[in-house]
């Protein structure tokens, strides 16, 4: 099975820096892992001139839940498509965070994505604990809600590519990376509960402070299918390296 590693921009870039990154890895990533570039929508275009031809695919960060309408300032999913995007981010925690998006409206979001038809959008559903709630114990209880309302759209789509990331909201640009020993509990938690609920099963990728130095440690971990990237996908320098460690 491919190991999968997407790159989460964020709200970085501009067209110079981009375009150095972008002609720092792509044709030049190692056999055996999926790269996604999760870019600002302003540069999908941009990635997706540089990417065309590589094994390297693009995608979003969000997407609205509606088809279309006065929405100012929200990208439907048929604009991904347009642009052929094959990853869309859903439910990142500095959505929650920031936007206050609820589980009920990340599962909206899915199922929107879902529902379009023929497309090859692959959703990175994220969830996670913050530190507060790891500390207090709660992390299965509010794993368990975050993923409740996404069940039913995922059990209406089985044929459909989908992929969970684990990201505790402490681990995420701080440099603190969560122990393998959490990792691998966490994911071990999270396949079962899937398999469960669901009655198959999902690739699952950490994120949160993944770099080189420990990729390498968490990707030999069981149901540890790859990572979701912020900080270390923005150099060459770092980014490199990192997809060098996925297959070492
Ligand atoms: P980070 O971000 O790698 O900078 O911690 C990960 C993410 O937010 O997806």
């Amino acid at each position: 099975m491919s190991r999968y590693v997407i790159a989460n921009w964020k709200m970085y870039g501009t067209l110079v820096r981009n375009a150095h990154l972008l002609q720092g890895f792509v044709g030049d990533v190692p056999s055996g892992i999926e790269v996604g570039i999760c870019a600002p929508a302003p540069y999908w275009f941009q990635v997706r001139q540089a990417c065309l031809g590589s094994s390297v695919r693009w995608g979003g960060q969000d997407v609205s839940e509606h088809l279309e309408g006065a929405y100012t300032g929200e990208v439907a999913v048929g604009m991904l498509e347009d642009f052929e995007c094959q990853y869309v981010i859903l439910g990142h925690s500095e959505r929650r965070q920031y936007h206050a998006e609820s589980s009920e409206l990340v599962a909206r979001k899915l199922r929107r994505v879902m529902d379009s038809a023929g497309t090859a959008l692959v959703p990175i559903v994220c969830i996670g604990e913050s530190l507060r709630e790891r500390e207090a114990g709660q992390v299965e209880a509010v794993l368990s809600e975050q993923l409740a309302p996404v069940l039913t759209v995922l059990k209406a789509h089985p044929h459909r590519s989908v992929l969970l990331a684990y990201e505790p909201v402490w681990a995420i640009g701080t440099g603190v990376v969560a122990q393998p020993a959490e990792v691998r509990e966490t994911h071990a938690w999270i396949a079962q509960y899937i398999q469960l609920h669901v009655g198959y099963s999902l690739p699952i990728l950490y994120g949160g402070s993944v770099k080189a130095d420990n990729a390498g440690v968490l990707i030999k971990l069981p149901h540890v299918d790859g990572f979701l990237v912020g900080g270390a996908s923005l150099k060459v320098e770092t980014f490199k390296p990192l997809l060098e460690s996925c297959v070492a």
